[in-house]
């Protein structure tokens, strides 16, 4: 029952037992036979990582469509969990719905989506969710939570609360104006240019700047972004910038500020610093990889040290943005 092959950053750990969920029925066939048995629910793991022997059920989630429904402005696309989320993007794409292509190329399912609100270049779930639909494993039933009662906010959500454990996210539905307006305010596009531009071309771009930021899954395991952006007050990153003038700062709303941990770790030197078989990834210092079968306990000691220091020196506490286990 080893879990190396459930999550990507592919660290080896092991649960009491796995099992694939395809139905309704089997999440409810399962949840029967073993009654007084945690289960934890995984999409394709790409924010988990497991600490030490997981004493229950790790369920991965393979319950998938897509269902497409219009209105006379919107597109609304009804789609499971256990799709993958780019390949959600790709086929709205190929269906000639836009909207999606900011998010393309995010690894992680569509159930694990709304969870942590995901987000990039502009764009964040939030800004594209109608309702998510849960499953509670208590009642068995099936509950729709409408956008502004998933109380989104950066790389969290409702669904992050511990009242929410005994609910699984079963499904989403995205809304999509049939009027496409391309986002590129994200100033990694804003040399794309607006006259003839297509969602292709968005795609295309994003692609680039991934390849050569984010490593490939395939041959190296990671989690995406390992912290998150800290998010001060505007005061705090005045006193910053006066002292760092080229601090990556992101307004957040009217009184904060979101800063670039990358540009943080990066500042402390620690670009490529390696405990164990776990490192700082090269070209980009927001991602920790799995450079040589790390351990647990190598990526948990690379992870204090990089907090360690940058509190040191910025006096500013990195949250994780993955979920340890
Ligand atoms: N930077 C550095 N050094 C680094 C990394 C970044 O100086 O080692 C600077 C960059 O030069 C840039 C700024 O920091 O000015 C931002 O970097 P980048 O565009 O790479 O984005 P990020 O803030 O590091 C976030 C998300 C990513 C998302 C990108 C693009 C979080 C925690 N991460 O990363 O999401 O793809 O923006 O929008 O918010 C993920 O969540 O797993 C993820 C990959």
């Amino acid at each position: 029952n080893s879990l190396k092959r459930f999550h990507t950053f592919k660290i080896n750990a092991y649960a009491k037992k796995i099992i694939i969920i395809k139905s309704i029925n089997d999440l409810i066939k399962a949840r029967k036979k073993y009654k007084k048995i945690p289960i934890l629910f995984l999409g394709e793991g790409s924010n988990t990582l497991f600490s030490k022997y997981y004493n229950g059920i790790v369920a991965i989630n393979k319950i998938k469509s897509i269902t497409i429904t219009e209105t006379e402005s919107n597109w609304l696309i009804y789609v499971k969990g256990g799709v993958k989320w780019h390949d959600l993007v790709i086929y709205t794409i190929k269906m000639g719905i836009y909207g999606l292509e900011n998010l393309a190329f995010i690894p992680g399912t569509v159930g694990a989506a709304p969870i942590q609100n995901i987000g990039a270049y502009g764009i964040e779930f939030k800004n594209v969710c109608n309702y998510v639909e849960i499953f509670s494993l208590i009642h068995n039933n099936i509950i729709k939570i409408k956008n502004k009662n998933c109380m989104f906010k950066y790389r969290s959500s409702i669904f992050k609360n511990a009242n929410y454990y005994n609910y699984i996210v079963l499904g989403v539905e995205i809304k999509l104006s049939k009027k496409w307006i391309p986002n590129i305010s994200h100033p990694q596009l804003k040399n794309l240019e607006l006259k003839n531009l297509t969602a292709h071309k968005i795609l295309n771009h994003i692609q680039i700047i991934r390849k050569n930021k984010i490593p490939n899954l395939k041959s190296v395991g990671h989690s995406g972004s390992f912290f998150k952006n800290p998010i001060v007050n505007t005061k705090t990153a005045m006193k910053l910038l006066s002292k760092y003038k080229n601090l990556p700062c992101y307004p957040e709303d009217n009184e904060h500020v979101k800063i670039s941990a990358g540009w943080l770790i990066e500042e402390c030197q620690l670009k490529g610093y390696k405990i164990g078989g776990a490192q700082i990834y090269k070209k980009q210092a927001l991602i920790l990889i799995n450079k040589n079968n790390a351990t647990i306990k190598d990526v948990l000691k690379l992870t204090q040290i990089v907090q360690d220091r940058v509190k040191k020196k910025f006096n500013i506490f990195l949250e994780l943005e993955v979920t340890i286990i």
